[in-house]
């Protein structure tokens, strides 16, 4: 009887504990309820849709990228401030396992801060995840990359997703960050300057002067994802396109637009620049 009560007291105990620890912080709560249950869902994780057998994928390829033999260590890239043993720049003495401070703030006591840089930012980057793609110490791969290639993209990105858009259907090999910087950008899908060249008409080549959004590489400001019904991919029609910058009043002011009715603007204008400062299809004169 007795050895039954001091049972149900340290049971009583241990959940006043746990209850303790469940409230307390969010992140201490998760690593607790995680650590009792299966299924818990990490906060701290960014959702995305993973399908098993890239997970697996992923493990396979962690252990076989694991830097495991001291003979390797010749060709690692190692970063500098752990080649300088500088460990306290990221860890504190007494708890050497855990970086000091929070991602990304961690990375950009050094480094510039990506958000500051871009105006759109990659998911892992808005939520401080950085060591999903590189690894602080070092790295057998170069930019102290986890994984080479396409492998460091489709850790994420599963690749029946990625070909279910028709623009990844002939990347055969080509590594993702040909076309998208793994950081941010200046347009929706962050992707670098000339990436739609790589497979239509080089526009700066063709055209002398170009059009404000042909410069900035903003042709998502007018085209659609090629997933996209409309034709040539166009968000708007008509001068609905073009008045989405432009101000009505100020266009149908200008002598030359005095003619003009619901006429498309690409009936005199080319969209994208032109051998004129005005992108004329025919000259004025
Ligand atoms: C640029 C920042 C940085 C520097 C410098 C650094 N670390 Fe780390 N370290 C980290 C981060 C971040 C983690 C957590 C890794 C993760 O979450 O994947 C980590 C993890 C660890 C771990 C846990 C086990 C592991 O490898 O994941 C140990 C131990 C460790 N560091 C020791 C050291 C020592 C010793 C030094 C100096 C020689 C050092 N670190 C220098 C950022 C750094
Ligand atoms: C104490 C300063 C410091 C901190 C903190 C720091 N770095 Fe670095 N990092 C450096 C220096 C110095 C270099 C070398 C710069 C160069 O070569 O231009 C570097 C280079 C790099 C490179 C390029 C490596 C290469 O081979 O070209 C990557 C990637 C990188 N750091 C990622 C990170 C990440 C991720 C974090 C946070 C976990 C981080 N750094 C935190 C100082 C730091
Ligand atoms: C989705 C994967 C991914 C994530 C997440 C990521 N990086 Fe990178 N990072 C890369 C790749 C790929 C490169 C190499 C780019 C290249 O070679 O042009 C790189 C390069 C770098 C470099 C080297 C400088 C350069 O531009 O070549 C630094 C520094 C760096 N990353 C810091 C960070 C920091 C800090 C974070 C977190 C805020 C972070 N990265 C998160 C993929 C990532
Ligand atoms: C750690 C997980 C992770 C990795 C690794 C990763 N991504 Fe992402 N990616 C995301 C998340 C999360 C989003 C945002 C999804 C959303 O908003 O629906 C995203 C969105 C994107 C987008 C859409 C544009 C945007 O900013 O919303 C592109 C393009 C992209 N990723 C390319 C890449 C490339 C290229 C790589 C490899 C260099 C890569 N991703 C690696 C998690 C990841
Ligand atoms: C990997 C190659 C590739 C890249 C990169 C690419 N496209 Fe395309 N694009 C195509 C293909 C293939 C088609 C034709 C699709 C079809 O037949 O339905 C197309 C069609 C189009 C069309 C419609 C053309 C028409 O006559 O109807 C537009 C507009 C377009 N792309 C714009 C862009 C823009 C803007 C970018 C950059 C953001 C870009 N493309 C990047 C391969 C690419
Ligand atoms: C200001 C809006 C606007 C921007 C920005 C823009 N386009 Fe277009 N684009 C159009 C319009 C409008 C058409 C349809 C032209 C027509 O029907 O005569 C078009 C057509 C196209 C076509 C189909 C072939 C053709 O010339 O008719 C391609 C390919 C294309 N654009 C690529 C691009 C690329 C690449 C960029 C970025 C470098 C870009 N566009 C930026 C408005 C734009
Ligand atoms: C040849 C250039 C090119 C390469 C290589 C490329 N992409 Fe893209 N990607 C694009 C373009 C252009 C878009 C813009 C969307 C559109 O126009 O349909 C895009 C859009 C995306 C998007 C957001 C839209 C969507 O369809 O979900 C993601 C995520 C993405 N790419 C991931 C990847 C990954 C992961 C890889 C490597 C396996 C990769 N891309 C390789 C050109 C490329
Ligand atoms: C995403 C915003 C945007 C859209 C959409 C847009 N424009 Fe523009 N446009 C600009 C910018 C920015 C400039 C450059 C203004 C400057 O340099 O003063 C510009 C300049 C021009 C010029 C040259 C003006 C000059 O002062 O030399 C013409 C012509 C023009 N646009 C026509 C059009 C037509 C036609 C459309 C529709 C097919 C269109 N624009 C759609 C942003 C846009
Ligand atoms: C009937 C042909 C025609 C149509 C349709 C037309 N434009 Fe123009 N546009 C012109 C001519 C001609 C000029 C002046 C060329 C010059 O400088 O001599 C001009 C000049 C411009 C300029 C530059 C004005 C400046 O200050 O230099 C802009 C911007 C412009 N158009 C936008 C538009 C927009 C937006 C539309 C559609 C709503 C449109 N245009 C429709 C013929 C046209």
């Amino acid at each position: 009887m007795k050895g039954n009560t001091s049972k149900y007291f340290n049971y009583f105990l241990f959940i006043i504990v746990i209850s303790f620890f469940w409230t307390c912080s969010p992140k201490l709560s998760y690593e607790v309820k995680s650590f009792l249950f299966d299924g818990v869902p990490n906060p701290y994780k960014v959702e995305v849709t993973v399908i098993q057998d890239s997970l697996t994928k992923a493990k396979e390829l962690n252990t076989a990228n694991a830097v495991t033999s001291t003979a390797a260590r010749n060709d690692l890239n190692i970063h500098a401030p752990y080649q300088e043993r500088k460990c306290t720049d990221c860890h504190t003495r007494d708890r050497m396992g855990k970086p000091k401070l929070p991602m990304p703030e961690l990375c950009n006591q050094c480094h510039e801060d990506f958000t500051k840089k871009y105006t759109n930012i990659h998911g892992p980057i808005a939520t401080g995840n950085c060591t999903e793609c590189h690894n602080p110490h070092q790295s057998k791969f170069k930019k102290l990359l986890k994984f080479e290639g396409q492998d460091l993209c489709l850790n994420c990105h599963t690749s029946a997703q990625v070909t279910e858009n028709k623009i990844h259907k002939d990347i055969n090999t080509t590594s993702c960050t040909e076309c998208h910087n793994p950081h941010g950008g200046s347009n929706k899908f962050n992707l670098e300057k000339g990436s739609c060249y790589k497979c239509h008409d080089n526009l700066e080549k063709k055209l002398p002067f170009l059009h404000g959004p042909i410069a900035s590489n903003n042709c998502s400001q007018c085209h659609d994802s090629h997933t996209s019904p409309s034709e040539k991919l166009l968000l708007d029609v008509g001068q609905k396109l073009c008045y989405n910058c432009h101000n009505p009043k100020e266009v149908k002011s200008q002598k030359h637009h005095q003619t003009m009715k619901g006429e498309s603007c690409t009936k005199c204008h080319n969209p994208h620049g032109g051998t004129t400062a005005n992108f004329l299809k025919i000259s004025s004169k």
